[in-house]
């Protein structure tokens, strides 16, 4: 009996180790099959029970219960034991090395028109401008006859226009934005500019596009003069340019306006010394501009002996090839990246 005894004594040690030594559930469960199992040597010595005394019997039941609790226990030790190790190594696997470089992320930025566009209105905003705006789709009445062009007028022939209905069309400028204005403010004084799309029936070149942007400009008030026209687009461009730009003007004709100019502003890149990009005049011919016509003004409302006005018309692909010497108006449209990713 007592040989028994020993024999399962012996065994739990034995079962003890062999479970501290296990590495994996898997390893462990084989453990646990080896000798608690119904093939184990567990088994094997509780077969043993039925030779024995009743007294016997019942040391034997008890040992092997006691066997049993106790390697029992030590395999939900271990259990627990491997899983702190899982959750260890896991932690391990995941920790991040913060001295890593970042994944590099692209960066939108704002397309250069944009850009021009927006530096142009703040400066005007500043000096006490409003920014309106107009639709695209455009009333005859306003693109033209209300700027003094009539239907069959010579004029017309300037901009050459896609007309949707005899009475429809696509704005060829953004002049009937100050027809829609001067109606809004009722015969008083104000101060616009009018960014926005423009259309005409060019076929696109280097220079030409059937759809650009222009930033027009509506001044209307007491004794407003060429000069006053002259002292805007000079601090105007001043701004914008970031350097000091002189201003000057040929005539020309608009039929909304009289007198038209032509404006020209000193070459931004040589001063007005002359250089290639100037071709060599010192000067860059950038803007439309005049007084506004009493015809324009009368039809709009105001009296034109109490008001006078000045407005003018830039293009803004125009101002931005110049700014930034790109010599393809296409370049803002056709979304080439490596062109876009310089701004
Ligand atoms: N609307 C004219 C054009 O597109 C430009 C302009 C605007 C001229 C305002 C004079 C005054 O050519």
């Amino acid at each position: 009996m007592e040989k028994i005894l020993k024999e399962l004594e012996n065994l739990q040690e034995e079962a003890k180790l062999a479970i501290g030594k296990a590495k994996s559930d898997v390893e462990l469960n084989d453990v646990k099959a080896q000798y608690l199992g119904k093939k184990s040597k567990y088994q094997e010595v509780m077969q043993l029970m039925r030779g024995l005394s009743v007294d016997d019997k019942k040391k034997l039941g008890m040992a092997g219960n006691d066997y049993k609790m106790k390697v029992e226990a030590e395999v939900e030790k271990k259990v627990l034991e491997l899983e702190k190790q899982k959750i260890k190594e896991k932690l391990a696997k995941e920790t991040i090395d913060v001295t890593l470089p970042a994944p590099k992320l692209s960066k939108g930025s704002i397309h250069p028109l944009m850009q021009v566009k927006e530096e142009f209105e703040d400066i005007c905003i500043e000096m006490g401008y409003e920014v309106e705006e107009g639709p695209d789709v455009e009333w005859d009445k306003y693109n033209f006859e209300m700027l003094n062009v009539p239907k069959d007028h010579p004029a017309r022939d300037m901009q050459d226009t896609f007309y949707i209905t005899s009475e429809t069309l696509l704005r060829s400028h953004t002049s009937p934005v100050q027809v829609r204005t001067m109606l809004k403010k009722k015969g008083k004084p104000f101060k616009i500019i009018c960014p926005g799309a423009a259309y005409r029936r060019d076929n696109d070149d280097a220079t030409h596009s059937h759809q650009f942007s222009q930033i027009e400009g509506l001044v209307v008030g007491k004794d407003i003069t060429m000069a006053d026209l002259k002292g805007t687009l000079t601090t105007i461009f001043t701004k914008l340019f970031g350097k000091e730009m002189n201003i000057r003007f040929r005539p020309s004709f608009f039929p909304f306006t009289e007198p038209s100019v032509e404006v020209d502003v000193s070459c931004y890149k040589c001063g007005g010394k002359g250089c290639p990009l100037c071709k060599h005049t010192g000067w860059i011919e950038l803007l439309g501009a005049g007084m506004v016509h009493p015809n324009v003004s009368e039809m709009a409302g105001y009296d034109s002996k109490k008001y006078t006005g000045f407005a003018f018309g830039v293009g803004l692909e125009r101002l931005t090839m110049v700014k930034y010497q790109i010599d393809d108006i296409r370049e803002f449209y056709t979304n080439n990246l490596k062109f876009m990713r310089q701004f």
